[in-house]
């Protein structure tokens, strides 16, 4: 059966294990795989603003020997001009895989329910998986093994980082906690979701109101916008409710002496994260933002590595 990564449980924890030993290689030994020989093309569509996804996504897909048929969301309008399920049957026709950046996770669904190849999650309003992989990659390189960490995320904990933290983490073992304010908080099913995937994981996950109590003792804190992309419009009530959850010096302070910071970048300094934290010693977010290269590679790899043989439907 073709196999997608729509949501981070989408992966089960030795799988999830898998992709990130693949990550390692391959940015050890970058040009090593050849899974898209061909040159196989990959559609890369994107609905809304980008930098990092693209570029690792086009890097990484020619890393792979393939081609990165970038698809412009603007010009296909997919749902208005044609419906995402006939986009899905003519995108599997011509491509091996299928990324896309995207709103609503029903559209994704779509899609993977029609392409008959392998679809990826490059961001929807609810989960952002593949940010998690290199996450998880980065967190190892610098903490050691993931199973056990406690990780605690701020700001917006309805956001699509945070459900993704929460599913992703409590996959790989950590203790994750998400922190943010009133009408803020994760959404019910995605947290209770993380927390039966913890119980089997030995991870834990929780939504913890005060945001000192969130980072105590924790190894990795991490951030992300308070603005989500389409959001923009709520921009002004989005400032003062979030303030005691920016990542500031005085805050760190109550995390673990060694704690790292991540931030999926764009970031806004003086806003969700200081200028003296991101730019300082304990932030890892470049080498975060370079792993969704690695990262992202062992994705497609493994996913089409067990993609149906031809891969289209008949
Ligand atoms: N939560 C952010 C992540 C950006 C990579 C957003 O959706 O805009």
């Amino acid at each position: 059966m073709t196999r997608h990564l729509l949501r981070d449980d989408d992966l089960s924890p030795a799988e999830q294990a898998e992709v990130l030993a693949l990550a390692k290689e391959l940015k050890a030994a970058p040009y090593s795989c050849h899974a898209l020989e061909g040159p196989q093309a990959v559609a890369i569509i994107f609905d809304k603003p980008t930098l990092r996804t693209q570029a690792s996504f086009t890097a990484g897909v020619a890393q792979l020997g393939g081609y990165p048929m970038l698809v412009d969301g603007a010009l296909a309008r997919i749902g208005t001009r044609e419906s995402v399920a006939d986009v899905a049957r003519v995108l599997g026709r011509m491509t091996s895989a299928v990324v896309w950046r995207t709103f609503g996770q029903e559209r994704l669904e779509e899609m993977a329910a029609h392409a008959g190849v392998p679809v990826v999650n490059a961001l929807t309003d609810q989960f952002h998986p593949c940010q998690l992989l290199a996450d998880l990659q980065t967190i190892e390189e610098h903490k050691g093994p993931l199973a056990g960490l406690q990780v605690a995320f701020l700001g917006d904990a309805a956001s699509n980082m945070s459900h993704s933290f929460l599913l992703a983490g409590a996959t790989a073992g950590i203790h994750v906690r998400v922190s943010g304010p009133q009408g803020f908080h994760p959404d019910a099913a995605v947290l209770a979701r993380a927390q039966e995937v913890a119980g089997a994981t030995g991870g834990s996950a929780r939504s913890v109101g005060d945001p000192v109590d969130a980072v105590r003792g924790v190894d990795v804190v991490v951030t992300d916008t308070w603005v989500s992309m389409g959001k923009e419009e709520e921009a002004g009530e989005r400032n003062a409710p979030f303030l005691p959850y920016a990542v500031t010096t005085d805050l760190l302070a109550h995390a673990d002496a060694d704690a790292i910071v991540l931030h999926c970048l764009p970031a806004y300094r003086g806003k969700e994260i200081a200028a003296e934290v991101i730019d300082g010693p304990r932030s890892v977010v470049w080498h975060e933002a370079e792993n969704r290269l690695h990262a992202q590679k062992a994705l497609l790899a493994w996913l089409l590595a067990r993609a149906d043989a031809g891969g289209k439907p008949a």
